[in-house]
């Protein structure tokens, strides 16, 4: 990691004033979880539940990032840094390549529990941080972040931008037979959860060539997405697009 690629997240790094959320927005927090979380219990990969345990998530309030950083960096190296807002691809991938991942600290209000146009804390911390507690998860998202960090090829980029979206956001895991959520674009909207879980979205097994071939639609629920078997294969996955990337073939 070059000084200058750790300094381009440097303008959006940013406090967390615990103090400051209100009592109202503790209770928009715990309305959250208790929507998402019976449907999750069922329903989420069993590493998500781990991580959601062993970085101290709580029910009914707001995460404070500091706490959920000490918790987390024994586990994997990983931090969840508060950050002002919506980050350059550039700021993002640097980030994530020194295992510091983007955390926004505001919360969406109560008019809009299921649609945010931009992550809050409960999609960043809720839908992302738990898995950041695997370690095969952990290395696989390093990886992802070296990798896009060293390409400015817009093409690349738009591959990665695919791998990313149907793994990290809304990738799906089949454990015991059955299908689970892992991604933080499931795992916080209930609807784009009961889209998968109530048969609306084909479900296909996840290959690295089928995802760099299928386009990202953000503007609609998902009519397909990919089921790995294990966090193994995501991160096989990644190691094989870094080898492609290096010879211009991906
Ligand atoms: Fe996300």
């Amino acid at each position: 990691m070059s000084t200058s690629a750790v300094s381009a997240a440097e303008p959006y790094l940013t406090q967390q004033d615990y103090s400051a959320y209100s009592d109202e927005q503790h209770a928009v927090w715990a309305e959250l979880v208790r929507r998402v979380m019976p449907q999750l219990e069922q329903h989420a990969a069993r590493e998500y539940l781990d991580g959601f345990t062993s970085i101290g998530l709580q029910a009914d309030r707001i995460p404070d990032l500091t706490l959920i950083s000490d918790r987390l960096r024994p586990l994997t190296g990983w931090r969840s840094t508060p950050v002002s807002g919506f980050l350059p691809a550039p700021a993002f991938f640097e980030m994530l390549a020194t295992r510091r991942f983007p955390t926004t600290t505001w919360l969406r209000s109560r008019e809009s529990l299921e649609y945010t146009p931009e992550p809050d804390i409960f999609h960043d911390v809720f839908g992302h941080v738990p898995m950041h507690a695997h370690p095969v998860f952990a290395r696989f998202l390093e990886d992802y972040g070296r990798v896009c960090a060293a390409t400015t090829d817009a093409m690349v980029l738009e591959k990665l931008g695919r791998l990313f979206w149907y793994t990290v956001e809304f990738g799906l895991i089949r454990q015991m037979g059955r299908i689970k959520v892992y991604g933080s674009g499931l795992i916080s909207s209930h609807g784009e959860c009961c889209n998968v879980l109530g048969g609306h979205c084909a479900v296909q097994e996840f290959t690295l060539d089928a995802v760099l071939e299928t386009p990202v639609k953000v503007d609609e629920m998902h009519h397909l997405l990919f089921a790995i078997t294990s966090f193994d294969q995501i991160y096989d996955a990644m190691r094989e697009a870094e080898r492609r990337a290096t010879k211009g073939r991906l």
